[in-house]
């Protein structure tokens, strides 16, 4: 695939970088304010009064706090939705950074501050050559990401609906890969999370005498061990599936039997159908081994995020269209999909599209983790993402010659 005239990579270039600065001051302002998921007021009252200001129409309040900014070229076309999500992390800062968070303990630390920052420059950019698009692009920006499935309530709340939405993109900032590279995959590309807790009822009596009580820790230690052989035993070795229990709540005394044990953990999954029988299956050997133990089951099973499955053909035009502007050392195919989870993922289950990773580590390979309270990405990787809107609008819009 070739970008061509008047839609060179040079030109693209350029064009990033006359909206780069203000890139960055939205990206260091939105850091300086981070807001914990459904509470961006202020983080959207920015991305409202921005995109008005470019003059798009605006549907504010989707989702809660959700902003959507709508792009109508002078023909008709397809209509393409880019995504960003603006919610930060209950973490208390420690980069150190000039604009770090005035909040306490709430932290831009999973870079959405880089996301929605970026996707404002490239609607800036694109509104320049409105002129030129034949379609319609939706700019989404989209609350709570983390554990609280925004983008689901975005979509329950018509995001992509008025106009229809024929594909959709969003990219994640990734300490994995380096600055200047970016992660490719085409289906499964992060996992499905699921979540549980799970009570198991005995009965209490006195350390000395367990023969009179029913002992919870006991019965809930076979059952943490039981739950491992659905991934060892009955699961496809090549397939992945984790089942983690995060947390495990019995007991009051040395001496006393407890009653109760309370489980909560997360089970991930990157294919559909293991995801439906895993959670067949934890049921299975709760109930079953709950019964051989004496012990009474209260399961609570929650699912969560879905797989989030990239549609090759997407993730193709993408990674052709980052090539002839990076050149072919910036595209990594990724072998294999990240067990973390993504509320993208809601979108891709009613329509095609792809998520991508943009390279953070820096050259000395010292990026620290996602959700790390060092976590401080370079920002000059919003260059990279904006040229890739940009250009993955000209190709959907056939804005080269
Ligand atoms: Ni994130």
């Amino acid at each position: 695939m070739q970008l061509t005239s008047p839609f060179t990579p040079d030109m693209i270039h350029n064009l990033t970088l006359s909206v780069y600065e203000d890139a960055v001051k939205l990206r260091r302002l939105f850091h300086e304010n981070p807001e914990l998921g459904f509470e961006e007021h202020h983080t959207s009252s920015v991305v409202e009064k921005y995109l008005r200001g470019l003059g798009l129409e605006i549907i504010t309040g989707i989702a809660k706090t959700g902003v959507v900014g709508i792009l109508r070229g002078q023909k008709n076309g397809p209509v393409i939705a880019f995504r960003a999500d603006m919610d930060a992390l209950p973490i208390q800062e420690e980069t150190g950074a000039a604009f770090s968070s005035k909040n306490p303990n709430v932290m831009h630390a999973c870079g959405h501050d880089i996301h929605t920052a970026m996707l404002l420059g490239a609607a800036k950019a694109l509104s320049q050559v409105k002129d030129q698009i034949a379609g319609t692009i939706k700019f989404i920006f989209q609350p709570a990401e983390e554990m609280l499935a925004g983008g689901k309530h975005m979509v329950q709340d018509g995001v992509l609906q008025n106009p229809d939405v024929n594909y959709i993109y969003g990219f994640h900032v990734w300490p994995d890969l380096p600055l200047g590279q970016i992660g490719f995959k085409s289906g499964p590309l992060m996992a499905s999370m699921d979540s549980f807790e799970v009570t198991l009822k005995g009965k209490s009596g006195h350390g000395a005498a367990p023969q009179q009580g029913i002992d919870a820790i006991v019965g809930g230690s076979h059952i943490i061990t039981g739950l491992q052989s659905i991934i060892s035993r009955e699961t496809d070795p090549v397939d992945s599936v984790v089942l983690t229990i995060g947390t495990l709540s019995a007991g009051s005394g040395f001496n006393i039997i407890p009653e109760k044990a309370v489980l909560n953990g997360t089970i991930r999954t990157i294919k559909d159908d293991t995801r439906q029988r895993v959670a067949k299956d934890f049921t299975r050997i709760i109930e079953g081994m709950g019964a051989a133990l004496r012990l009474d089951p209260d399961i609570h099973y929650q699912f969560g995020y879905p797989v989030t499955n990239n549609t090759k053909e997407h993730v193709d035009h993408a990674s052709q269209l980052a090539e002839s502007l990076f050149g072919e050392e910036a595209i990594v195919q990724l072998e294999n999909p990240s067990m973390a989870s993504e509320d993208f993922s809601f979108y891709l289950e009613h329509i095609p599209g792809a998520f991508l990773f943009l390279g953070v580590q820096d050259q000395a390979g010292g990026a620290y983790k996602l959700h790390n309270e060092k976590f401080l990405p370079d920002e000059c990787v919003m260059k990279y993402g904006i040229s890739l809107y940009i250009a993955l609008a000209v190709y959907h819009f056939k804005m080269s010659q």
